[in-house]
């Protein structure tokens, strides 16, 4: 949520930020700014809108001679997209850009307000930089005026802070937003996401948290600590550029089958789930008794497929958690209970404080990640990454491909190691998913066109109802919410027996609702809920197995699954839903890498 670029080394920093900032545009795109250190003097250039808007500007007046610059790309939270409050903000010496929310800012306002300090926009980040000011005009010391301020400020924040007498140097702090340098062969950098500094360089430190750094000249800094501890990543600047694709969205969708494999290649031995590589040995699962999944979104629904089959398989307790509400809900169980956090960012603000809060109740924690060396990663007992590649789109598909393949192989372990299932099943199930998983997957996306056809027939409505029954509801559920989300049609995902006791009065004549039914027991009772709204007007369209008989005649539409299994149609429907989204929202000519109102890495709770 909001993305932050810096650069300080020998030249063309506003390009090299600019090309920065194009990255990071995901993390927010509602308002744009840079601050380019040239001659001795900040100079300050933003604007509301895109960095393709802030472009114009630096093409119509072009900083010269800059070999320092920070740069930002905004999601509001404090004020409207607009000028003033677009970053960076400056106020007396000090300028900065800023991720996250300072929480207590209306007080620390109104204090240096009675000092005589001026504010021009709404925003927290404007007091925040008003309160590094105040330090810094008082000692003269950055970094004594860096700490000083930290220390007064509640929430999370990653800043970079530029100070107008002191020439190409660039000042960083974080708490709670994740804040990267790098050093490169022409200087070095620092983001707010990894993925924005691959086309510099590889060579990256992820700073603390509470972690004051100064990039100037030839060197890094880090107060009190010294030179920082380079790692290597080893992205390529390929894995994130669309290649060839028309939005990220697709492109990330057709590399799920290969990113399955990635998830699950690590963690089979010999035709068994083997979490060893992540330091989960047989006594971590078998001392499991129940289990709390955490997590926002897509990641949520991740959890819900999983809890599916862990409790279908491991017969263990398992209880998925919005994770902006896990705090609330008292902890009835401790011992044995494992609470597993689910974030394809590695951020989602709300899923890192679940997992602070597990962890002060005494909970054993995994984190189940994408983005590596990030803040959940790092923190939780246990980390698993899913090793999906950079997710660049708004909507997640890979992100969310991944968590589930990740989650089933773990259901399928935790039953082999309690004794639920034998070793034949075991190896059975786990050569289901490995096969069968990406297999199905990849031949639904090669049958794009047929999802065309059902798009053009239902892109023009304003409401569409996704039902489904056991883990067809679960996965229905992400469905809806990648229609909604890109398409901004109104969907609901329904249990299917559930829709006739209120919702079926939303039916209207041609109101679209799309059934999944993949598992065999429950063809009957999906088939009358599919009737039921068929007599209400509806126009219903049928995703399932082969097996279901008849399938032609339940529905107006239906798509029937390639040939596979139980496990291998939880992600055929997946990719079949993906597809209605995304040419549903291609047809009705939406901003779909980008869509309203969104961010990728929520960093704000
Ligand atoms: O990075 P996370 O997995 O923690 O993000 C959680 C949600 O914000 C995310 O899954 C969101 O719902 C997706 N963008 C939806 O496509």
């Amino acid at each position: 949520m909001c993305g932050i670029i810096g650069y300080t080394g020998i030249n063309e920093a506003v390009k090299k930020v600019t090309q920065g900032l194009e990255i990071l545009e995901y993390r927010g795109y509602d308002s744009v700014g840079i601050c380019a250190s040239v001659g001795g003097k900040l100079e300050i250039v933003k604007t509301k809108g895109r960095v393709s808007e802030l472009n114009k500007l630096l093409a119509n007046e072009p900083i010269q001679n800059d070999l320092c610059a920070i740069g930002h790309t905004r999601w509001a939270t404090h004020g409207a997209p607009s000028y003033v409050n677009s970053h960076p903000h400056m106020v007396g010496k000090t300028c900065l850009v800023h991720n996250g929310i300072i929480e207590n800012y209306k007080e620390i306002k109104s204090r240096l307000e009675n000092e005589g300090v001026n504010f021009v926009s709404d925003t927290d980040t404007e007091v925040g930089c008003g309160l590094i000011n105040y330090y810094y005009e008082k000692t003269n010391e950055p970094y004594e005026a860096i700490l000083s301020a930290s220390d007064k400020m509640r929430g999370s924040y990653a800043f970079a802070i530029m100070f107008s007498d002191e020439e190409n140097t660039i000042y960083a702090i974080r708490q709670g937003s994740p804040l990267i340098i790098a050093k490169g062969q022409d200087g070095f950098y620092l983001a707010s996401d990894l993925t924005a500094l691959i086309p510099f360089t590889k060579e990256y430190y992820s700073l603390c948290e509470g972690e004051v750094v100064k990039l100037a000249g030839n060197k890094a800094e880090i107060y009190q600590k010294g030179e920082p501890q380079w790692k290597r990543t080893d992205m390529t600047y390929e894995m994130a550029k669309k290649g060839g694709y028309d939005h990220f969205m697709l492109k990330e969708m057709y590399e799920q089958p290969k990113a399955i494999e990635n998830s699950l290649s690590s963690r089979i031995k010999d035709g068994l789930p083997d979490f060893s590589v992540d330091g989960m040995d047989k006594s971590f699962f078998e001392e499991i008794k129940a289990i709390h999944i955490v997590a926002c979104g897509s990641a949520m629904h991740a959890g819900l497929v999983a809890s599916h089959l862990i409790e279908k398989l491991a017969f263990v307790p398992t209880r998925v958690y919005i994770a902006s509400e896990y705090r609330y809900t008292p902890p009835l169980t401790i011992d044995d209970t494992l609470v597993v956090v689910v974030s394809q960012s590695g951020e989602t603000a709300d899923s890192l404080a679940s997992l602070r809060y597990a962890k002060e109740k005494g909970f054993k924690t995994l984190g189940i990640v994408n983005a590596v060396e990030t803040t959940i990663a790092k923190e939780a007992d246990y980390r698993a990454y899913t090793y999906a590649g950079p997710e660049i789109a708004v909507a997640t598909t890979k992100g969310y491909a991944t968590q589930v393949s990740l989650m089933s192989l773990f259901a399928i372990c935790l039953a082999y190691n309690k004794g639920k299932i034998d070793t034949n099943t075991a190896k059975d199930l786990t050569t289901c998913l490995f096969s069968h998983a990406p297999k199905a997957l990849g031949e639904v996306l090669e049958r794009r066109d047929e999802v065309k056809e059902i798009a053009k027939l239902i892109y023009e409505r304003d409401d569409i109802f996704y039902i489904g029954r056991g883990i067809d509801y679960q996965m229905s559920q992400e469905a809806s919410l990648k229609l909604k989300e890109i398409s901004y049609i109104h969907s609901q995902a329904y249990a299917a027996g559930e829709l006739k006791h209120g919702t079926i009065s939303l039916i209207e004549c041609g109101t679209p609702v799309i059934a999944i039914a993949t598992e065999e027991k429950l063809f009957d009772k999906i088939d009358s809920n599919v009737k039921e709204v068929r007599a209400r007007g509806a126009y219903t369209i049928l995703i399932c197995d082969g097996e279901m008989e008849n399938a032609q005649e339940c529905a107006d539409k239906v798509f029937i699954l390639p040939k596979s299994s139980y496990i291998g149609n939880i992600f055929s429907s997946l990719a079949v839903a993906q597809l209605i989204a995304y040419e549903v929202a291609r047809l009705r000519g939406c901003d779909i890498d980008k869509p309203k109102n969104l961010a990728k890495s929520v960093t704000v709770e």
